[in-house]
């Protein structure tokens, strides 16, 4: 039996050895402790503190505990004003620096000078460099996103999703390649199969769960057409313990990969990264710094970081609109109060 009160005073002794920091964890600890109670009845020993002189022992240890350390909260559209910030406002204005810069290399200075003004002070901010891949075809424009930490796919495949439903997305052609990265390969297994509890959809934009997704397992209390009662607004809504599977057409839009983001991350370069709620929650000061400049290395020039909403980024000022000190490398927020950044313009 391992009392839950030992698990504050073993993190706080824990977690700074690990690279991470309590202060992330306080909120959310219970799914942590839960798993390392499981963890002490497994090895038989007698609570927190036995655990603790059990890793001081066996040093392997740590690696299992590191493993137990990982919060997986998540859900589809999660902190919505960034996903609606992302496809009504980034996502437009990265496939027009895209479009603008392949112009320019495309068709000369002449024409890149029209196409300026044409998309005006935008383009001029957000010009990013042509990417090998920008310009599949002379209609459409490709994008390349990596979620970090993607957990069982919800992230990742809510810009999916986007790209296929969004008309900000589809009525300018743009075309999404989504990297999605976890460290654990049970969340990653999840996610490839796509199928969620009819409550993970509930934040999802109206009219998307039925265009995506097909029910398939149904309570016997329910019966078989999944209506329980009526959500607000009029439009039916779901058994709240059905399952929902995700079309496969939206499905293989991302390429799921099991990395550690301290140890590994993808080649990119790429227009836009999402790491929410892992490095900047729960690592530590030096552990966030070297992630940030790591996670930079891999935007383009005028490439966009997103965070979690209750995230900033490290040596942030305490303005919410400003960070003055960034640096290196330089990113500005787009918008106050969203934790969306724009990373300046190499050697700007
Ligand atoms: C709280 S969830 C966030 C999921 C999603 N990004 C979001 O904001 O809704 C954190 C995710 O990061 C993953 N994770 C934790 N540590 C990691 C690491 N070192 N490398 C890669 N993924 C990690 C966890 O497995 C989990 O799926």
């Amino acid at each position: 039996m391992a009392p839950r009160t030992q698990c504050t005073p073993f993190l706080r002794w824990a977690l700074p050895r690990l690279g991470m920091r309590w202060a992330g964890f306080r909120k959310v600890r219970g799914q942590v402790c839960k798993r390392i109670a499981r963890r002490i009845r497994e090895l038989g020993l007698d609570g927190f503190e036995a655990y603790r002189r059990h890793l001081e022992r066996h040093p392997e240890e740590w690696r299992v505990l590191d493993g137990l350390c990982r919060v997986t909260i998540t859900r589809f559209h999660r902190d919505r004003g960034v996903f609606e910030l992302l496809r009504g406002e980034v996502l437009p204005m990265l496939a027009e620096a895209v479009r603008a810069s392949a112009e320019t290399e495309q068709e000369g200075s002449r024409r890149a000078e029209e196409t300026s003004a044409k998309v005006g002070k935008a383009t001029e901010e957000w010009a990013l460099p042509n990417q090998e891949s920008g310009l599949p075809q002379r209609e459409s424009v490709l994008l390349h996103i990596w979620s970090a930490g993607c957990a069982s796919g919800e992230e990742p495949y809510t810009l999916a999703l986007a790209e296929r439903l969004e008309p900000a997305l589809s009525s300018r052609g743009i075309r999404l390649h989504i990297t999605a990265t976890d460290a654990d390969p049970h969340l990653l297994a999840r996610a490839r199969r796509g199928r969620y509890p009819v409550g993970a959809l509930r934040d999802l934009p109206a009219g998307w769960v039925e265009e995506a997704f097909t029910p398939v397992s149904v309570p016997e209390t329910n019966g078989p057409d999944m209506i329980d009662d009526a959500a607000p607004g009029g439009q039916p809504a779901p058994d709240r313990n059905a399952e929902m599977e995700l079309s496969p057409e939206i499905r293989e839009k991302v390429v799921f990969l099991e990395q550690d983001l301290r140890e590994e991350m993808p080649g990119g370069p790429f227009h836009l990264i999402l790491c929410r709620n892992l490095a900047f929650t729960y690592f530590d000061e030096a552990g966030r710094r070297e992630t940030l400049g790591r996670l930079a290395d891999r935007l383009v020039s005028g490439g966009v970081l997103v965070l979690g909403a209750h995230e900033r980024l490290p040596g942030e000022g305490d303005a919410p609109s400003v960070d003055p000190a960034v640096d290196p490398p330089r990113f500005r927020r787009i918008r106050p109060g969203e934790p969306v950044y724009r990373l300046e313009a190499h050697g700007a």
